[in-house]
């Protein structure tokens, strides 16, 4: 099986407006850069659908509202574009910023801003450049990280709100989560390749789901994870993580999406980056959103 990312739920610390930072340990950014390995390695699919609706799009600022350890922001750097980079985990930026550093000489990676910011708080915590980016990103299963304590999905309103309020007229947003209703009906996730890293380590993935007042709250994964060498990089061979996230169904996902623009975007949804077709016979690992915001 695959895995889309690889933490550990033990030391929560805390971010922004008392959320959980999940990355907090540290050692989950560890994981998580040995796991994605080299970003030359992103799987080609991946890298030339993003770049070519960019291009297609005439993109040229970017805000990478999940960036992570920088690997999405690192490839659009790379294929020239402008990029700010935003996470709400220190931990996770100390890898992105540490590759700005060993690459500062290069103009790009010289231009490069790399910020931390929430989410809840993005209006406040980062500077919109005018009336907003051509596009910004969200991906990777990022949004499905926020979770929903209040039971009334506010903060993830409030959160795609505001990542909306981030793109500017006529630019669009590319954000994804995992096929939750798969995972729902099923109790697992489909099978197929990881579309967006390409991993050599062994996996497996066990799924439980919490339901709250007969909804589905929250989705775990636990993952079991061979870590080869991994005596040199001080991690234990066979490691165990849990995941949590929350479980968007497509329709509802839609909803939130259509709320945030306040209905003013033309929205396409993608499965494993090909369009989808309703009861398509290979249910997709992945959707992607593309909003493209109309006024
Ligand atoms: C699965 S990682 C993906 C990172 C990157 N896009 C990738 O594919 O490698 C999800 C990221 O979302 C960030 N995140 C979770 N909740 C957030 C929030 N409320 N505000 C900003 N970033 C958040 C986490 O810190 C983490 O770095």
């Amino acid at each position: 099986m695959s895995v889309d990312s690889v933490f550990r739920t033990r030391s929560l610390g805390v971010a922004a407006e008392g959320l959980p930072d999940q990355y907090a340990d540290g050692k989950a950014a560890k994981v998580w850069e040995l796991y994605i390995g080299d970003t030359q390695s992103r799987t080609q699919e991946y890298k030339s659908w993003v770049v070519s609706l960019l291009r297609e799009q005439g993109v040229r600022r970017v805000l990478d509202v999940a960036c992570g350890t920088g690997v999405d922001s690192i490839m659009l750097v790379e294929e020239g574009f402008n990029m700010m980079s935003v996470d709400a985990s220190d931990k996770m930026l100390k890898y992105a910023l540490k590759s700005r550093w060993e690459r500062r000489k290069e103009p790009a990676f010289d231009q490069w801003v790399i910020e931390e910011a929430n989410w809840l708080t993005l209006p406040e915590d980062i500077q919109k450049p005018g009336d907003g980016f051509d596009a910004v990103i969200c991906l990777g299963n990022s949004f499905a990280h926020l979770p929903d304590f209040k039971g009334d999905q506010s903060d993830q309103k409030l959160a795609l709100q505001n990542i909306a309020s981030m793109v500017r007229p006529g630019g669009i947003l590319i954000i994804d989560h995992r096929n939750y209703d798969y995972i729902l009906e099923t109790g697992r996730a489909p099978q197929g390749k990881n579309i967006y890293y390409k991993s050599d380590l062994t996996q497996d993935i066990s799924t439980s789901v919490l339901w709250v007042n007969s909804k589905p709250h929250m989705i775990t994964l636990d993952y079991t994870i061979h870590v080869p060498q991994a005596a040199l990089q001080n991690l234990p061979e066979v490691s165990k993580f849990r995941l949590s996230y929350y479980p968007h169904r497509l329709e509802s996902f839609k909803g939130l999406l259509n709320e945030a623009f306040n209905g003013k975007m033309e929205h396409n949804v993608f499965g494993d980056f090909k369009t989808y077709i309703p009861g398509q016979s290979q249910p997709p690992c992945y959707f992607i959103h593309v909003c493209k915001k109309t006024a």
